[in-house]
């Protein structure tokens, strides 16, 4: 099943074309990993997704009905959206940062603390940090904190944007499993984009290689790596080293 939906989606910022005609779906409780060279439309994909930009042509639908973009911001609710630096407020604590969300949605208290408890345990944050503030957290912390308050209410899409860019190999290796164990608990759609494509071939349920603003190939990652579907997919899979 297709959570999202793309029906000739293109978008262009002043004259330039960053997604052209773009049709296609993304499955519910898999791992979607969208990967491409800088400036290919990654980013410009994902903000599609949860309609931070809308797009100049073409209907994108989510939970099988079109964006409304005039109440995106409660669908936005039940799309987390993670990026490289985390976005955390500064001023609040790692529990405020955490339980932001449900605190606004005006959750019981209760439900927003065991949900805190349980993906702090996840992602093997100890309950210590819960008073910290981001500044006296590592970087592999504080994305960590990130996924946490992404993930606060449960949502069925979860966007991540070079999420895990900036962080060390062990680091990173360590929120991979992290990730994937989260995937298995509780399996959602999750979309990440990377330039990685080690981080791609480890995480994806499915590919999708972006060019210059087209799809080059899209499917099973087995199918991917196993049938490339032209010379441009076959070179960019040659930068795998593992
Ligand atoms: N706000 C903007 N205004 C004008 N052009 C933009 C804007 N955002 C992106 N672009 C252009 O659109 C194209 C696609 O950008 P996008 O950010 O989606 O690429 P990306 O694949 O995420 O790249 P990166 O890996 O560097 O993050 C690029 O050519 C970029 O310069
Ligand atoms: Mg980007």
């Amino acid at each position: 099943m297709n959570i999202i939906k793309f029906e000739n989606v293109s978008h262009r910022y002043d004259a330039s074309a960053a997604l052209t005609e773009l049709s296609l779906g993304i499955e519910d409780k898999k791992i979607t990993v969208i990967v491409g060279r800088s400036g290919s439309g990654k980013s410009t994909l994902l903000q599609i997704i949860n309609g931070l930009i809308h797009p100049t042509e073409g209907t994108v639908e989510v939970f099988d009905a079109p964006l409304n973009y005039d109440a995106i911001n409660k669908i936005r609710l039940k799309i987390g959206y993670s990026v490289q630096g985390t976005g955390l407020f500064p001023h609040l604590s790692v529990y405020d940062n955490i339980a932001l969300l449900g605190n606004i949605t005006k959750q019981l208290k209760h439900v927003t603390e065991t949900r805190l408890d349980m993906l702090m345990s996840l992602v093997n944050l100890e309950p210590r940090f819960k008073t910290k503030f981001p500044y006296q957290l590592s970087g592999g912390e504080q994305q960590r904190v990130g996924i946490c308050r992404a993930m606060i209410l449960n949502p069925p899409i979860f966007l991540l944007d070079e999420a895990f860019g900036a962080l060390d190999n062990t680091t990173r290796n360590e929120i991979h499993a992290e990730l994937l164990n989260m995937q298995k608990i509780e399996p959602r759609a999750i979309v990440l984009v990377t330039h990685d494509l080690d981080e791609a071939i480890k995480l994806a349920d499915n590919i999708m290689i972006l060019e210059k603003g087209i799809v080059q190939q899209y499917g099973s990652k087995e199918d991917v790596l196993n049938n490339p579907s032209n010379e441009f997919v076959k070179n960019f899979l040659k930068q795998r080293i593992s």
